[in-house]
């Protein structure tokens, strides 16, 4: 089988520097990279049983074929796998079946997956290898870079956890034709949130290709996980540790996040940022930052891809009540980030009352 690696996107870290291969069928071909860096050593793959039957076999194959030795171990599907009473079990299995610091964990899955892996490899003997192989849009485009992994307490979603880079990333787009569409609606929420933030050539790009990226064609996939990947390893490289413009990713979560709880998760995470970028430009409007006509073209953009550019059933004041509890705001206050001009994210703060009268006014727009 060809192992089709059709480009390659490094973030530049320094000694914590590493390529996301991506491409298409890229599976039978994971060995190969596996041993270039890896090679002796033993891989614990960690996945869940939906991922595991859809391509277990296509990545044990090519582990088979390279002569590398490898564990599976599957966790449950779902958000309350990143837990630390699953990844209590995972060290159990990894000090059992004798990994060691030179062995290496793999992460095969979407953003749960990535996050419990990655916090597990962060930990067990003090940190070992970690590689992500990302089978979600939202993973691809987001969770597998940067070195964000965490599991959730009972208290707080990601409120332990680490930065701790993986070694590579390796991206199989054809993964994606699995999906099903929530999911995959769910990561474009975030590619759009990619060409909001950076300009073109993205947000031409998502325009232009929309039936053939909602056909997921492989080689316009491709191109625009390149993007994105190298938009986030941009912003990483700049801010590792996310006390700067990191921040910029959050585009669209402020109000998304408060719209996810109050709504007791009846939007999804990729709907509520969606209308959560559409409010951000509405603000920026209202602050003389955006013309009308970029308020437009988010509505339109968003819709575009199946996404809800309102969240009509809402309430203002409940929304801004739990945006005070929002863990990114910083030193009091709502902090925003908006767009002065499509591509430039800056953080503003925004004053309580005009934020109530601006979400007042916005959830009553259709
Ligand atoms: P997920 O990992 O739960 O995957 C969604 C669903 O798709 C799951 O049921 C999964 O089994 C299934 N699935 C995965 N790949 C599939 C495929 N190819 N075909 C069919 N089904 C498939 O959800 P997600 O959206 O990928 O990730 C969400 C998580 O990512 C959250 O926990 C969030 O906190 C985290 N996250 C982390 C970062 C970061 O920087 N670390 C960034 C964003 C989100
Ligand atoms: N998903 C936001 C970040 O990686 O910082």
């Amino acid at each position: 089988m060809l192992n089709l690696i059709k480009q390659i996107v490094e973030v530049s870290l320094g000694e914590r520097s590493y390529p996301i291969y991506i491409g298409e069928s890229m599976l039978y071909g994971f060995a190969d990279k596996f041993r270039e860096r890896f090679n002796g050593a033993k891989a614990a793959i960690i996945t869940n049983p939906t991922v595991w039957d859809l391509y277990g076999s296509q990545l044990t194959e090519s582990l088979t074929a390279g002569a590398v030795d490898y564990e599976l171990i599957l966790v449950p599907d779902g958000e309350n796998a990143k837990s630390l009473g699953v990844a209590e079990r995972i060290y159990g299995d990894l000090i059992q079946k004798g990994f060691e610091r030179k062995d290496v964990v793999i992460a095969l899955g979407g953003g749960v997956v990535g996050d419990l892996a990655g916090f597990v490899a962060a930990t067990y003997e003090r940190g070992v290898p970690f590689i992500q192989i990302p089978t979600t849009l939202l993973a691809q485009v987001d969770s597998s870079v940067g070195g964000k992994v965490a599991v959730n307490h009972g208290l707080g979603k990601n409120m332990i956890g680490a930065f701790y880079q993986p070694a590579f990333v390796y991206i199989d787009v054809s993964t994606l034709n699995t999906l099903p569409d929530q999911e995959f609606a769910g990561g474009m929420a975030e590619v759009i949130k990619y060409a909001f933030i950076k300009g073109e050539p993205l947000l031409s790009l998502i325009q232009e290709k929309k039936r053939a990226i909602l056909g997921k064609e492989t080689g316009l996939l491709s191109e625009v996980v390149r993007i994105c990947c190298s938009i986030k390893g941009e912003i990483v490289e700049k801010d590792e540790r996310d006390v700067g413009v990191r921040a910029y990713l959050n585009y669209g979560h402020t109000l998304g996040h408060a719209i996810e709880s109050t709504t007791k998760y009846d939007y999804t995470h990729g709907q509520a940022v969606a209308v959560g970028m559409v409010f951000a430009a509405r603000l920026s409007q209202r602050l003389g930052l955006l013309g009308e006509d970029a308020v437009e073209l988010h509505r339109r953009v968003i819709a575009a891809y199946g996404l809800p550019t309102t969240a009509s059933g809402a309430s203002a004041v409940e929304l801004v009540r739990v945006m005070e509890r929002d863990k990114k705001r910083a030193g009091g206050g709502h902090f925003f980030v908006l767009l002065d001009g499509i591509g430039n994210p800056v953080v503003r703060k925004i004053d309580e009352d005009m934020l109530v009268s601006v979400l007042s006014e916005f959830l009553r727009e259709v």
